[in-house]
């Protein structure tokens, strides 16, 4: 399995340039290489840091949950002596919404309460306009008679 191939420090230095990045966060050895475009945060930051440790700097900026979970994405190894569980149900549906999209973990689905509601929400003033206009029909037309 590809997570669990192990490097050492210096395996991982000698990966450090734009066309071959890798990182070290928490213990997991990333392959950054495809993701140094689409950082939000820039792909400097990542070249500064690359064949090196950047768990501190990761955790500095304070990545939101989203980002902590495409860690996992770009996993080729771990580093050696650390052990990382990759196996628990949030972390493997992190890698899912990750793989899937980036930001997925995102979208809220409608679900069938939302639905009746946005159908309320257009039928009420509908009903409340239609009884005005039936109201000031018959009070007019009563008023004319
Ligand atoms: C593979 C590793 C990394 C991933 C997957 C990643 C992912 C992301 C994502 C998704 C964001 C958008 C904000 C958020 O969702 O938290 C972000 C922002 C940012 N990241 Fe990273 N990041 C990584 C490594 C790093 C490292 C090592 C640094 C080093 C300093 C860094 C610095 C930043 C900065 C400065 C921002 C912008 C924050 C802002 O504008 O508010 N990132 N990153």
């Amino acid at each position: 399995m590809a997570e669990k191939k192990v490097f050492t420090l210096k395996q991982v230095a000698q990966h450090k340039s734009r066309k071959d990045c890798w990182l070290v966060i928490n213990g997991r050895v990333l392959n950054v290489t495809s993701f140094l475009e689409e950082h939000p945060g820039g792909e400097e930051v990542l070249l500064e840091l690359a064949g090196q440790d950047a768990s501190k700097a990761f955790a500095d900026i304070g990545h939101s949950k989203a980002a902590q979970g495409m860690l996992l994405k770009y996993q080729v190894g771990v580093l050696e002596g650390h052990t990382v569980q990759d196996q628990d149900a949030d972390k493997s549906a992190a890698l899912r919404d990750a793989k899937k999209d980036g930001m997925s973990a995102f979208i809220v689905k409608d679900g069938p309460t939302q639905k009746y509601a946005a159908l309320a929400e257009f039928v009420v003033p509908l009903l409340v306009a239609g009884s005005y206009f039936a109201y000031r029909y018959v009070t007019v037309v009563a008023s004319h008679a």
